[in-house]
C-alpha cells in the first residue's frame, strides 16, 4: 500500500519541484531543496518549457537522480489547494516505473500540504489486474512519497498525511472496482468484495439476495435485474460511531452493466457503461472512508446492484412495475434503468433512517444521465436538491476537496412530462433537461422533510479521454471526497 513521509529537507533522489510564470519569465518554485536553479532556468527555457498547468518536465541534475518540473502557470502569492493536488498529481502520474519521489512544492500552510500529499497519491495509480503477458512491462506508480515541508513536526501535518493515505486507499477502491470489467464484477462480486473489506474497517453488512428483494417488493432491482444471468443484490452498509452529530444515508447507484435492456443502446460506447456502479463505488469507499477516520457521524451506505442485460426474461417497455413502498411505474424505457434501482433504495433508506431516529440527510450518488454530460462536460458534476441550505453545504465541501459539482434546478413544470396513463409515473419524461426530469423522477421518492441531494456524475465518474492532474484515464473516484469532506464538516459543527 502507498505510504506518505514527510521531511524539512529534501534528500530523495527524484525531487518533484513547481515551475511556473511572472508574466512570460519562467520561474522555479519550491520548498527545503538546494537545487541549481539559474542553470536549471537557462535549459528549461532553451527546451521551450511552458510552466503551465499539466506541464511536467523531468531533467537529470548534479544534486538528484532526477528533477521534476511540475507546471503551476502564472504564480500568485498563494496556490490554491486544488492548483497543487494538480501539480502534484500530474508529476506522480510521470513517475511510473519509479519507487519514490518527494514532493517540494511551495505552500503556506497545513491545508495545502494535505492537497499536494493527496494528488501526489491519488496520480500513483496504475490497474494491472488484468494484464497479462504485458505484466512485466508494465510500470508501477510511486509505492512511497515524502512531502518537503516546515510542518514536519507538527501533529497537523502527520494527520493530513494519514488522511491522504486513506483518501488514496479507497479512492484507488472506487478505481478498481469501476476499471474491473462487468464479467468480473456482478452485483454478487461487488458484495462479496465489500463484504471482506469492511470487516476490515468495522463497518456492518447486509446484503438482500435476489430471493429477498422479490420476497420484500423491490420491484425496481428486481426489474432492471430480471433479464440478467447475475441477479441483483442490495448492499447495505452501516457505520455507527457511539456519539454522532448527524445522520446521512447515502445511495449509489450500481448498474454493473448497462447495455440499456431493451431499449438496447448502440455498440460504439457501450464498454464505458462498466462504469454505471461508480455512485455505488464511491458510496461504499465513502464510508470505508468515514469509519477509518472514525468521524462521529452516523452513515448508511445503500448499493443497489443490478446488471441491465437484454434477454427473454428483460423488462419489456410498457410493463409496469412497483417500487419498494407501493409506487407503481410504467417501464417506457429499459434504458432509464438506474432511477427504478435508486427508488427502492431511497424509500427503503428513509425507512431504516427513520427507525434510527431520522436522516440529517440522504444523498444520491449515480452516473444516471446523457443529459449531465451534455449539460456540464465530463469533469463537472451536478447536484440537484429540496433544501438549498444543505445543497450548500455540499457545495461547499465539494468545493474544499477539489471535485468540481455545479447546482442545478429540479423545475415544477417538467414534472408532468413523467405522468403515465395507467400507472403512478412513468420511468421517463421530456427529453429536454432530461437530467432535471430524471431527478423529479427521483423526488417522488423522497420526503420532503428530509433534506435530499441528487448528485449526477454521468461525465465526471470515468475519464475516457486523457490522463490530466491527479486523474487517470478510465475510474476517477468523483464523489468520494465530497462525501468525505461533507462528514467532516458535519462532525465539526455543534
Ligand atoms: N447509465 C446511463 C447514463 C449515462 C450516459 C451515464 C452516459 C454515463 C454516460 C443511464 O442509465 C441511461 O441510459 N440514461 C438514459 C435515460 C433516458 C433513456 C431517459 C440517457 O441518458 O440516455
Ligand atoms: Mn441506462
Ligand atoms: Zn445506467
Amino acid at each position: 500500500m502507498l505510504k506518505i513521509k514527510l521531511t524539512e529537507r529534501a534528500d530523495s533522489e527524484i525531487l518533484v519541484v513547481g515551475l511556473g510564470l511572472v508574466g512570460k519569465k519562467l520561474q522555479i518554485e519550491s520548498t527545503g531543496a538546494q537545487i541549481d536553479t539559474a542553470a536549471l532556468l537557462t535549459t528549461l527555457t532553451s527546451m521551450g518549457a511552458s510552466g503551465e498547468v499539466d506541464e511536467v518536465i523531468k531533467l537529470p541534475s548534479k544534486s538528484n537522480k532526477l528533477i521534476v518540473f511540475t507546471g503551476l502557470g502564472k504564480i500568485e502569492s498563494n496556490f490554491s489547494p486544488e492548483l497543487l493536488r494538480r501539480a502534484a498529481g500530474a508529476a506522480a502520474r510521470h513517475l511510473l516505473g519509479n519507487d519514490s519521489a518527494s514532493f517540494a512544492l511551495p505552500h503556506k500552510s497545513v491545508a495545502e500540504i494535505a492537497a499536494i500529499a493527496e494528488g501526489a497519491a491519488l496520480g500513483s495509480y496504475a490497474f494491472t489486474e488484468f494484464r497479462g503477458s504485458s505484466k512485466g512491462a508494465q510500470k508501477n506508480p510511486l509505492s512511497s512519497i515524502t512531502v518537503v515541508t516546515r510542518f514536519a513536526n507538527t501533529a497537523q501535518a502527520k494527520s493530513a498525511i494519514k488522511r491522504a493515505e486513506i483518501i488514496a486507499e479507497q479512492t484507488f477502491l472506487v478505481r478498481d472496482l469501476i476499471n474491473t470489467p462487468p464479467s468480473s464484477l456482478t452485483p454478487d462480486s461487488f458484495c462479496l468484495r465489500t463484504k471482506k473489506l469492511a470487516s476490515k474497517y468495522g463497518v456492518k453488512v447486509e446484503i438482500l439476495n435476489d430471493a429477498a428483494l422479490r420476497k420484500g417488493g423491490y420491484g425496481g432491482i428486481i426489474g432492471v435485474g430480471q433479464g440478467s444471468a447475475n441477479p441483483p443484490r442490495l448492499l447495505h452498509l452501516t457505520y455507527s460511531p457511539t456519539k454522532a452529530k448527524k445522520r446521512f444515508a447515502f445511495v449509489g447507484k450500481g448498474i454493473t452493466f448497462d447495455t440499456g435492456g431493451l431499449a438496447l443502446k448502440p455498440a460504439n460506447g457501450m464498454e464505458a457503461m462498466k462504469a454505471d456502479m461508480s455512485g455505488a463505488a464511491a458510496v461504499v469507499a465513502a464510508i470505508f472512508a468515514i469509519a477509518q477516520l472514525k468521524l462521529p457521524v452516523a452513515i448508511d451506505a445503500w448499493a443497489p446492484l443490478a446488471e441491465n442485460m437484454v434477454s427473454d426474461t428483460a423488462t419489456r417497455p410498457s410493463d409496469v412495475i412497483t417500487i419498494y413502498g407501493g409506487k407503481t411505474v410504467e417501464v417506457l424505457n429499459p434504458d432509464a434503468e438506474g432511477r427504478l434501482v435508486l427508488a427502492d433504495a431511497l424509500v427503503k433508506a428513509a425507512e431504516v433512517g427513520k427507525k434510527s431516529g431520522g436522516l440529517d440527510g440522504i444523498i444520491d450518488v449515480a452516473t444516471l444521465t446523457g443529459a449531465q454530460v451534455v449539460a456540464l462536460g465530463s469533469r463537472t458534476s451536478a447536484v440537484m436538491t429540496n433544501d438549498e441550505n444543505f445543497s450548500g453545504q455540499f457545495l461547499t465541501a465539494a468545493n474544499i476537496a477539489g471535485e468540481s459539482f455545479w447546482p442545478m434546478p429540479l423545475p415544477v413544470e417538467l414534472r408532468a412530462s413523467l405522468d403515465s396513463p395507467i400507472a403512478d409515473l412513468a420511468n421517463i419524461g421530456d427529453r429536454m433537461g432530461g437530467m432535471l426530469v430524471a431527478g423529479l423522477f427521483l423526488k417522488e421518492f423522497i420526503d420532503p422533510q428530509t433534506p435530499w441531494l441528487h448528485l449526477d456524475i454521468a461525465g465526471p465518474a470515468f475519464n475516457e479521454k486523457i490522463a490530466h492532474g491527479y486523474t487517470p484515464v478510465g475510474g476517477t473516484g468523483i464523489a468520494l471526497r465530497s462525501l468525505l469532506c461533507l462528514a467532516e464538516l458535519a462532525s465539526s459543527q455543534a
